[in-house]
């Protein structure tokens, strides 16, 4: 991600969740905050140009990556690109030395659910009430052998 990007990363941000961060989170994550990596995923437009379409951003605390946030433009899902995202980082995170993986999902988003499963993150607890808007439960979901994980 680079400071160009954050005007796109806000607005899918802002599509994709009922609780968007607040619109200087993304700035302050990328130049302020030295335990954040964050990437975005873009496609190539006719003319050369690219387009961001995901984002995702990851808190390295002391050896776990956090999944802080993981969004794809609604017009692109379902084309594997949050996999492409998810892969990059994951990876990245590993080649880091993170040794495990963890991220909080609403209990309803089964889409999300079924992404972090197929990379092997599993359900490892609840948050009750976590989300505020309509004290939706979070679950917890915990990719234990991120250094195996990340080499399959
Ligand atoms: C969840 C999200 C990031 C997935 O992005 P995406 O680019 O569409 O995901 P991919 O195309 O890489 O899908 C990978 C897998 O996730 C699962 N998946 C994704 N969307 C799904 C859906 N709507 N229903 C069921 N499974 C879904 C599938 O297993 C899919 O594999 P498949 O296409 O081979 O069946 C996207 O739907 C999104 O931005 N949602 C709103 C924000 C959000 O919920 N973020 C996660 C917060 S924890």
């Amino acid at each position: 991600m680079r400071i160009e990007d954050l005007a796109a990363v806000h607005q899918i941000d802002c599509l994709s969740f009922s609780l968007p961060w607040p619109a200087n989170a993304f700035r302050y994550e990328l130049l302020e905050n030295p335990n954040s990596r964050l990437w975005v995923a873009e496609i190539e437009r006719d003319d050369g140009t690219g387009v961001v379409v995901g984002a995702i951003v990851v808190w390295l605390v002391v050896d776990e990556a956090h999944i802080a946030t993981l969004a794809v433009h609604p017009d692109y899902r379902r084309h594997g690109i949050a996999t492409q995202l998810l892969r990059t980082a994951l990876r990245e995170c590993a080649r880091l030395g993170m040794r495990t993986a963890t991220l909080e999902v609403r209990a309803s988003n089964l889409a999300a659910q079924a992404l972090y499963h197929k990379f092997g993150f599993e359900v490892v607890g609840r948050r009750r009430g976590y989300y505020q808007d309509n004290q939706e439960d979070a679950l917890i979901m915990t990719l234990s052998d991120l250094q195996a994980a990340a080499c399959a």
